[in-house]
């Protein structure tokens, strides 16, 4: 069977563009793929983090994973640390990765921003360590956001390179997926920039677990612009607010965008807005009530990780030992 792996930063704040753009898309290929999500804890520490934060960022991400519908029955969940081999791995790959591959990396220039020269060096291989996350199990597909989509084709290409030094298909290429109408959620302040959780503003985003109130004010609150909804698709190009408010109404009522544009069109946003708000509510409550419901009971949180990182070993340890007898490390 083919197999998936994802993970997300346990960098707090998940919001409606990691449920849109990844985990959703999870909990529908759940069933048809041999599936690993991961909490990507050794990710987060390439910007600084407090430590009894990211304890609990991990236990949140294993929640939202599970409110969401993600089985942890059929799939392995973990936290990538607890499993040393992708780091491990991480260190041969990056034997093998040119610079000037992870020079290409837009991700790092954007979070490395004018500092360069101070930037940690975890950012700039932080590419090098998804690799060997994804490859670690042999992955076959990765659905992600977005932007996530170089970093999938950087680990491809690093599998190739290690095919090609050591003469043999041993890494399948891993390709992205990346569904939906909302691949690319923007924040709810700037059409322009991309909903983050490092965004300092909370009303650009909309959190996982917002109550109903929070979520009915943000959009509310949410920037737009004077003119109605237009009754066609290449009218909202130059809109790049009412394009993000439309792509999340469709993605969230499972309609393309042309449906949901042809629900409002001539609509003015107040009524756009309250229904938007409404079935954003609808999505995001219930999950949000049962991630709270969840994260009360951490005990049972932490043993969901060990049995996934237990499920998790049984795959990766073996793929290790096989890569370093292949690249002539002795196991004595
Ligand atoms: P991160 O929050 O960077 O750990 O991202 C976790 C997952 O959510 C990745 O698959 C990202 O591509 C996806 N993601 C993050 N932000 C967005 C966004 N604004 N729109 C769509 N997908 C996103
Ligand atoms: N870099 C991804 C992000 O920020 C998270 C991630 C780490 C990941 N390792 C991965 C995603 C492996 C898919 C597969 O969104």
């Amino acid at each position: 069977m083919n197999r998936i792996f994802s993970g997300i930063q346990p960098t707090g704040n998940l919001h409606l563009g990691n449920y849109l753009g990844a985990i959703r898309n999870w909990v529908a290929l759940q069933h048809d793929y041999d599936c690993i999500f991961c909490i990507v804890d050794l990710h987060a520490l390439t910007q600084p983090q407090n430590p009894d934060e990211l304890r609990q960022a991990t236990r949140e991400v294993t929640a939202a994973y599970i409110a969401a519908g993600i089985d942890p029955e059929c799939c392995i969940i973990f936290n990538q640390s607890t499993i040393s081999a992708h780091a491990e791995l991480a260190w041969l790959l990056g034997c093998l990765t040119p610079l000037g591959w992870l020079n290409r990396m837009t991700q790092f220039k954007e979070k490395a921003g004018k500092q360069r020269e101070n930037a940690g060096l975890g950012l700039y291989a932080y590419p090098v360590l998804m690799a060997a996350d994804i490859l670690l199990y042999k992955a076959t597909h990765v659905p992600v956001g977005e932007d996530q989509k170089q970093h999938v084709e950087l680990a491809r290409d690093i599998a190739g390179a290690f095919n090609r030094r050591y003469e043999r298909d041993f890494f399948p290429l891993p390709e992205p997926q990346i569904f939906g109408e909302a691949t690319r959620v923007m924040s709810l302040r700037d059409g322009t920039k991309k909903m983050s959780k490092s965004d300092t503003s909370d009303y650009s985003r909309i959190n996982m677990t917002d109550d109903a109130d929070t979520i009915a004010l943000k959009i509310r609150r949410a920037k737009t612009d004077p003119e109605p909804l237009p009754d066609m698709l290449s009218a909202l190009e130059q809109r790049p607010e009412a394009d993000n408010l439309v792509s999340i109404y469709a993605a969230l009522s499972d309609m393309s965008r042309e449906a949901a544009l042809a629900r409002f069109a001539g609509a003015n946003f107040s009524t756009f807005k309250e229904a938007l708000s409404g079935l954003s509510v609808d999505v995001l409550g219930r999950i949000g009530g049962e991630m709270r419901r969840l994260m009360a009971d951490p005990g049972h949180i932490d043993r969901v990780l060990r049995q996934g990182a237990e499920r998790a070993a049984a795959i990766a340890i073996p793929v290790l030992h096989e890569v370093q007898d292949i690249t002539g490390l002795l196991r004595p």
